[in-house]
């Protein structure tokens, strides 16, 4: 059976120029890519504009997190950019996540919302001794996933190896965004919770999100097409 799985590259670099050199060599391969933290603190909303107008659909990985009030804000603020994914913590709560959904709805309609779970680098160990959260990471994801569900945010970030489980106790309705994908034989970095595109998929993933195999392949653009394969 077909999956719907769909590639997003991970823009992860240090300068407009790099990024720009990078699309030039994937010419049309992709059509998909996440602007993070990196480019965004350093060159705003433009960056997302220039990317945008070169036909990539937008995924703005900003993680927001705060009262109610300023999420929604920024939810706003957000509204003439052309972006199709936001991140935002579950860790804010209900009525944060609510109030995002609620801007999203009026100023976003076209944007999906994801909501972050627990971030990848902090263990069970973290959990407990810093954040005094008594429960396992596992645990603690299904947690917060289910917040993100009662507040409507339509979708989340998550390891590749919490898919089943979400899936399982949330059903298939939520958009699932996966990072921590390897190709067969390429390199881990420094990812321990990987899974190939391909079993990505076969898990339930909606989107995979891959950045250094494609970004830092001698061929960017066969890189990105070997992936598109493997998931297809
Ligand atoms: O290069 P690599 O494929 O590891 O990049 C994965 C991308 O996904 C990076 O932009 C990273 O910040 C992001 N990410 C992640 N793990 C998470 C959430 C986001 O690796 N839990």
């Amino acid at each position: 059976m077909p999956s719907n799985c769909t590639l997003i590259t991970a823009l992860d670099f240090k300068t407009r120029e790099e990024t720009l050199t990078f699309l030039d060599k994937t010419g049309g391969a992709l059509q998909w890519a996440k602007v993070g933290l990196q480019l965004f603190t350093r060159y705003g909303p433009k960056i997302v504009e220039e990317i945008a107008a070169r036909g990539l659909n937008i995924f703005l990985d900003l993680k927001l997190h705060d009262i109610p009030n300023t999420v929604a804000s920024a939810v706003q603020s957000l509204s003439e950019l052309p972006i199709r994914m936001l991140t935002l913590h579950a860790s804010g709560g209900h009525e944060m996540l609510q109030a995002a959904r609620e801007a999203q709805t009026k100023h976003l309609p076209e944007t999906i919302l994801l909501g972050v779970t627990v971030l990848t680098s902090m263990d069970d160990k973290a959990l407990k001794e810093e954040l005094g959260i008594p429960s396992s990471s596992k645990e603690q994801v299904l947690r917060l996933a289910k917040l993100c569900v009662d507040a409507g945010v339509q979708g989340l970030v998550c390891s590749p190896l919490e898919v089943p489980t979400i899936r399982e106790s949330l059903g298939n309705a939520l958009q699932l965004v996966i990072p921590g994908i390897r190709p067969q034989g390429s390199n881990t970095n420094e990812q321990k919770r990987i899974m190939t595109p391909k079993d990505a998929a076969t898990a339930g993933a909606s989107y995979i999100v891959v950045g250094r195999p494609i970004t830092q392949a001698e061929n960017p653009k066969a890189a990105a097409q070997a992936i598109l394969e493997d998931i297809r």
